[in-house]
């Protein structure tokens, strides 16, 4: 991946990222944040004579109550009534209706009331009461103690989301996660109103779903002798790991998604990223193999055979097995990063790129994914793809997934195809989310949680016809280096919260400062669900300008955090309580050791950031 290369640790001053405007305070800590709230000072108290009321016949709505119930039983320790709304004013009821009064929520959208009598969740279909659900829960304490009650503040929340496509990728191919963390990853893309998993199911270095017509592809294709643990092509481990779904797990994460209304995009990757295919079927490469499962990250050369019938026959009867398993009309069919070398010297793809008129390899790439989109058609499947997948011309119904920057997006919805906008230097949470010394190894890059919430989907670029090609947003958890459940979490959390708001709210409602203080809220809900989420947020940017000629350099200080308490030292000394409070940019004589840290109540809640600043040589270092 060219990820890899992208090893520049830039020292930037990452407070000059726009924020967005500071508008009136945001009363209640609901991320994302929704399009009206009216919040008011007294709290309706559910108890155990509360009852939950569903319209009759509703099995959908049904079963929201009952998640519903387990959410306040996990505070309050009692399952509450679930019963049939026969409609009236019932007090000291949840009401959860498709009786709606304004039609301008669609699909997706809800209204919240909380009253003195009670609450009530309106939507034109259930994925708009299982949305106000995910708010409800917001509403509600993080814990409540030993309490047999709780309140939920009274309000008035109108909702609905901005985009259609509010994505989330795993990457289970370079490293396996088990059908019960896929299943957790679906709960925290619920809680976050996402509604899209793509699942990168195949990869170079390991094929992780159960193809029935070809079991080599999970006996063969889903194992390897090690893995590649950090920078270094040395540094592989001699763990064997390995792991595939089955097509019935398959099956089971499905039915788990669409009971939170989300829908499971698998990734097949081709014509690249592919060699654990050609490890178990070397026949359908180009040289014929034999191939070797890879330990070591990076782009791999050996890629399927287009020249080859063979190739089309296979991709065919998988895709078949693939379609079926998936209710998704559209499937991921990957396109990027596939390296033409073998193609330029394979007298099978030269004869291809005669017969079919083609110009270069390019032409035979797209020539590859339009016959795959055409076979998926036949199956009533859409396909979308990288954006390599533009390279030699876009398949006529391809949405493409803008990942290399937003060009490929910009491209795209000028020729008016759809767009999800995952441009890697805004929506990887594979990259650093700070100071790469206070961090566990990431691919590279920096992605800060400021910046990952100033992302805006819509280039400029577009005029606003184009505009509407742009179907959404996506997070992309790759992992190469995230090798257990919790570094997934570590690297998801916070950043999802504000990609959430990106893709959910309107960009006039997006508010850094007011972003920042819901999140304390949302960090209580992460200690309480056990979350190991990145607290990298409160760590300290020092960001120093040198004055070398008057031997004095001028200390910025910032976090990710709310309005932080901020302790420095500039004698080496650790940043203690009693060690002075930040407040705003200050001078320093040079040399100096600058150390700073965020307190809370008391407490040090980050690491300590450390520079030496030295102005002989103009230059500061970090650790
Ligand atoms: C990608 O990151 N190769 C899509
Ligand atoms: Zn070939």
């Amino acid at each position: 991946m060219k990820k890899l290369l992208a090893f520049i640790f830039l020292l930037i001053n990452i407070s000059s990222l726009s924020a967005q405007n500071t508008g009136e305070r945001q009363p209640l800590s609901i991320v994302p944040y929704p399009l009206s709230v009216k919040a008011f000072a007294p709290k309706f108290i559910v108890s155990r004579h509360t009852i939950i009321r569903v319209d009759a016949n509703n099995a959908d709505l049904q079963k929201i109550a009952q998640t519903m119930a387990g959410a306040l039983k996990d505070l309050i320790g009692y399952s509450i009534a679930i019963s049939t709304n026969k409609g009236g004013n019932v007090p000291n009821s949840i009401v959860l209706t498709l009786n709606h009064t304004a039609d301008t929520l669609g699909e997706e959208g809800y209204r919240l009331s909380v009253h003195s009598g009670g609450i009530i969740i309106r939507a034109n279909k259930s994925q708009g009461i299982f949305y106000g659900l995910q708010t409800f829960k917001q509403l509600l304490p993080a814990k409540v103690g030993n309490a047999s009650t709780v309140a939920v503040p009274f309000t008035e929340i109108i909702d609905k989301p901005r985009f259609k496509w509010r994505g989330s990728m795993l990457d289970v191919g370079r490293y396996f996660y088990s059908v019960d963390f896929i299943k957790k990853y679906l709960d925290y893309m619920a809680m976050y109103k996402l509604n899209t998993f793509h699942w990168h199911l195949t990869e170079d270095h390991g094929w992780r779903i159960e193809i029935k017509k070809y079991p080599k592809l999970t006996q063969v294709g889903a194992w390897r002798a090690g893995t590649q643990y950090d920078r270094s092509p040395n540094q592989v481990d001699n763990n064997p790991h390995g792991g595939y779904y089955t097509q019935d797990q398959v099956r089971e994460i499905v039915a788990y998604a669409q009971d939170r209304y989300i829908t499971v995009v698998p990734e097949i990757e081709m014509p690249g990223h592919s060699l654990a295919a050609l490890v178990a079927y070397p026949e359908l490469s180009c040289t014929g193999g034999p191939f070797k499962m890879p330990l070591q990250w990076g782009i791999q050369k050996d890629v399927y055979c287009p020249g080859n019938e063979q190739t089309f026959k296979f991709l065919e009867d998988v895709l078949t097995e693939v379609a079926a398993l998936f209710p998704s009309p559209i499937i991921h069919i990957g396109g990027d990063e596939c390296p033409k070398d073998r193609w330029k010297t394979c007298p099978k793809c030269q004869a291809r790129i005669k017969a079919e008129g083609l110009k270069d390899e390019h032409e035979l790439q797209s020539y590859f994914i339009k016959r795959i989109e055409n076979f998926l058609l036949t199956k009533n499947k859409r396909i979308i793809g990288w954006d390599e997948i533009l390279e030699g011309g876009l398949a006529p119904n391809a949405t493409v997934m803008s990942w290399r920057g937003i060009e490929g997006g910009i491209a795209a919805a000028k020729q008016h195809h759809d767009v999800v906008m995952t441009p890697s230097n805004f929506m990887y949470f594979d990259y650093y989310q700070g100071e790469p010394y206070h961090e566990p190894i990431a691919i590279g890059g920096m992605l800060t949680l400021e910046k990952v919430y100033a992302y805006e989907p819509v280039p400029a670029a577009l005029s606003a016809d184009e505009a509407v090609y742009i179907k959404g947003v996506q997070a992309n958890v790759w992992s190469e280096f995230i090798h257990s459940a919790e570094k997934v979490e570590y690297m998801l959390f916070p950043r999802v919260a504000a990609m959430a708001e990106v893709a959910w709210t309107q960009p006039r409602l997006k508010n850094w400062e007011g972003f920042k203080e819901r999140m304390e809220g949302q960090y209580k809900r992460y200690d309480a669900m056990g979350i190991n989420y990145s607290k990298s947020a409160y760590n300290v940017w020092q960001n120093i300008k040198i004055d070398a000629l008057n031997k004095k350099a001028t200390i910025t200080l910032t976090t990710n955090s709310s309005r932080p308490e901020i302790h420095y030292t500039t004698d080496a000394s650790e940043p203690a309580l009693t060690s002075p409070v930040y407040k705003t940019p200050f001078e320093t004589r040079t040399p100096a050791i600058i150390k700073s840290a965020t307190f809370k109540n008391g407490k040090q809640i980050s690491k300590v950031s450390v520079s030496a600043v030295n102005p002989e040589n103009d230059a500061f270092e970090t650790h």
